[in-house]
């Protein structure tokens, strides 16, 4: 249950209002490519112009170095929010300053105002009081409703908190309720699709998940830091020699578990490797089922067959299809499914299409969480994070296929770790 005052919860006419939102969207030739967390916002604004309020709307736009770097400018947001607000959206060049101060003023009820990236001041990141009392200077209240930057103990997340009284927007609501509902009280089994690069990124949410889940199951590059520390030879596949003690410890946690209770931690038994990541390179599977039963329940070790062995130039760049099945397989069974993390470089778009050589374990995982195998196979509810899965999911089409797909990437997994978000406690409790 959410604890913190809302919009519904006070009065907005004709007070001017400063949302914070999470419009860190990615930007090619001054176009929006994705424009999913804009369009996950509009609720909260539309909500605050219906109850007569003066909207001025505030948010980062990537680690811009200066306030010079027109690749970071929000300009190009404020025309998407024009389109899908369907009314003008005035856009000012600063988010301090005199022009702000005379653009705020002159605002009217149901008027919108954007203000330019916050990060091209660096006193937002080291959360300067004097920078965030100027911030709040120009407003009656502050929203945030930027779930993704709320684990950011910044001048627009927490320092502003401190000069006016403070709310949550629709959205933080619903990303905070919808992820807090899913590690508390999830419908059993939970299965946990836990994918991506880096290992250090995902310690928290693994741990976490070992003590709650049913089932979890790794993959993307992650999972050959996991098969490197059970002696696999990766060979010249993109894993984390720094991490491989982590993998270990994390696999020692998860068989501990799995002595007390009926869970399963899977890590994939095969793969599809190829020697250049490029989508025209030959592409093979490579089963290392064999060395991980050796490894695991002791059996006397075998010459590993052909397609068990990965030569020194391939990598392993996708899930296999023994993996697809298992993931297939324990998805008709779960309840719940949290998915963060794709299983291959689905970066490489096909020769033909969208899906690539290396993206085939990402759509199998997708599909079957849609149900879209088994006809009138009841689907589990479908939780998605993370900025390259969302990603993927959009660039599919299939964002409104899932029960809940989150707009925050590091905040998404903080709050599933268990972590206190700065910006989430700093607003007014109900
Ligand atoms: C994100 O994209 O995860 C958020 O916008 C936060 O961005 P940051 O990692 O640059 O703080």
């Amino acid at each position: 249950m959410f604890t913190k005052k809302t919009i519904r919860d006070i009065e907005l006419r004709d007070k001017t209002v400063l949302v914070r939102a999470d419009y860190n969207v990615p930007v090619k030739d001054g176009k929006i490519t994705d424009d999913y967390r804009i369009k996950q916002s509009i609720p909260t604004l539309k909500y605050l112009l219906e109850q007569g309020a003066k909207v001025i709307v505030c948010s980062h736009l990537g680690r811009p170095k200066g306030p010079g770097d027109a690749s970071a400018s929000l300009f190009p947001v404020a025309k998407r929010l024009h389109e899908l607000l369907g009314r003008e959206v005035q856009f000012v060049p600063d988010c301090i300053g005199e022009r702000v101060d005379k653009a705020a003023a002159n605002l009217q009820p149901g008027q919108v105002l954007l203000l330019e990236n916050l990060r091209f001041h660096p006193e937002e990141e080291v959360n300067d009081p004097d920078f965030a009392k100027q911030l709040a200077s120009i407003a009656d209240i502050f929203v945030q409703d930027g779930f993704g930057v709320v684990h950011r103990a910044h001048a627009s997340t927490e320092g502003v908190t401190h000069y006016l009284p403070s709310v949550a927007g629709l959205l933080l609501e619903k990303e905070v309720d919808t992820i807090t509902d899913v590690m508390s009280n999830p419908k059993r089994p939970l299965m946990a699709i836990i994918g991506g690069a880096k290992i250090a990124d995902k310690i928290e949410i693994l741990r976490k998940f070992i003590e709650i889940a049913d089932i979890i199951t790794i993959g993307g590059a992650m999972a050959n830091t996991f098969l490197k520390a059970q002696g696999i030879n990766v060979a010249a596949s993109l894993y984390d020699k720094t991490e491989l003690s982590v993998a270990k410890d994390i696999m020692h946690q998860a068989a501990i578990e799995s002595k007390k209770r009926r869970f399963t931690f899977y890590i994939p038994q095969d793969g599809v490797v190829a020697s250049k990541i490029d989508p025209s390179a030959p592409t093979r599977i490579v089963d290392w089922s064999a060395h991980l039963i050796a490894e695991v329940e002791n059996y006397p070790k075998r010459v590993p067959a052909a397609a068990s062995h990965i030569h020194e130039h391939e990598m392993i760049l996708d899930a296999g299809p023994f993996t697809g099945a298992f993931i297939a397989g324990s998805m008709q069974l779960a309840q719940t499914v949290v998915w963060n993390g794709t299983l291959g470089v689905t970066e490489v778009k096909g020769l033909q299409g969208p899906v690539g050589p290396f993206a085939h374990g990402t759509d199998l995982v997708m599909e079957s969480m849609l149900g879209k195998f088994i006809a009138d196979q009841p689907r589990p509810f479908s939780v998605v994070g993370g900025g390259d899965t969302v990603g993927y999911v959009a660039s599919r089409g299939l964002i409104g296929a899932f029960d809940h797909v989150s707009t925050g990437g590091g905040a998404s997994l903080e709050l599933m770790g268990g972590r206190k978000l700065p910006g989430v406690e700093a607003l007014e409790d109900k």
